[in-house]
């Protein structure tokens, strides 16, 4: 019922998140035994360290050690048992009712990103300021784009954010593009350890407050929700 490397259904929608947690901060409740709703699905990232994941409806104990992921399937009885140091995440998904429509998260926000990104273009070159960024982010980011042609890479940044910018998931060029890049960073192709997502998306941040005037912490959150979607999509492929 549960499976690490296991691939998420088609199709399904990104919700929230939870918070980045550490072996002293993952939350009581997910130690016990607990169930995801109906159509709901989760997808656990472990970044550093590893943790036991319990099914309790089969019995079987699974430990994931990063970098990986479980896929946590709809209302199977299940907990997390601490084995030491931890650092992970859990993205939410839904299954959708014929009536339902693929909203990204964020959507209510989708104009002032938007607006956002285009203040941002106006200003100065978008991808240029963002892989500056990134590649200063983390030593481990630069021996990832050792061969990389940058003129082409920058183009290819842009236009993918433009699209994680402007559309919802719905869109099937978005959806597209995300399953395409989910396969292009997964294990088996690029290796693109999904802890360093977070240093994406901080990169992209740091850029919308370096090129956009009228930058404010709540933009940036909306920013973080929009780009969050996307990236959910790519992550649980890895
Ligand atoms: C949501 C987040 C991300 C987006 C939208 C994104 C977008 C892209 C795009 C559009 C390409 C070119 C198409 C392809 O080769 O598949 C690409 C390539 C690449 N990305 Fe990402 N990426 C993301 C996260 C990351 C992260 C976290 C890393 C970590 C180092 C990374 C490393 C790379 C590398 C090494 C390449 C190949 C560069 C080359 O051709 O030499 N990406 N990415």
């Amino acid at each position: 019922m549960t499976g690490a490397t296991e691939r998420l259904p088609a199709g399904l929608a990104p919700s929230s998140g939870s918070l980045n947690f550490t072996e002293d901060t993952v939350p009581a409740v997910l130690q016990q035994e607990h169930r995801l709703a109906p159509g709901r699905w989760g997808v656990l990232h472990v970044f550093e360290g590893s943790v036991r994941f319990v099914n309790l409806e089969t019995g079987d104990e699974h430990d994931v050690s990063a970098p990986d992921l479980i896929t946590i399937h709809p209302q199977v009885p299940h907990k997390l048992h601490l084995t030491g140091r931890l650092r992970c995440r859990v993205d939410f998904f839904r299954e959708l009712d014929d009536n339902a429509t693929m909203r990204t998260p964020g959507s209510f926000a989708n104009d002032e990103v938007h607006r956002s990104f285009q203040r941002c273009e106006a200003t100065g070159d978008f991808a240029d300021t963002f892989y500056n960024t990134f590649l200063n982010s983390s030593p481990e980011i630069a021996p990832h784009f050792a061969q990389t042609d940058f003129a082409r890479q920058r183009k290819l940044l842009r236009d993918s954010v433009q699209l994680m910018v402007a559309r919802d998931v719905a869109d099937p060029e978005m959806r597209a593009l995300v399953n395409q890049l989910g396969e292009s960073h997964s294990r088996t192709k690029r290796n693109i350890a999904p802890r360093l997502y977070e240093l994406w998306l901080d990169s992209i941040c740091e850029t919308v407050k370096a090129l956009d005037s009228e930058w404010t912490a709540e933009l940036e959150a909306h920013w973080r929700v929009r780009m969050r979607a996307g990236m959910q999509i790519i992550m649980a492929a890895y």
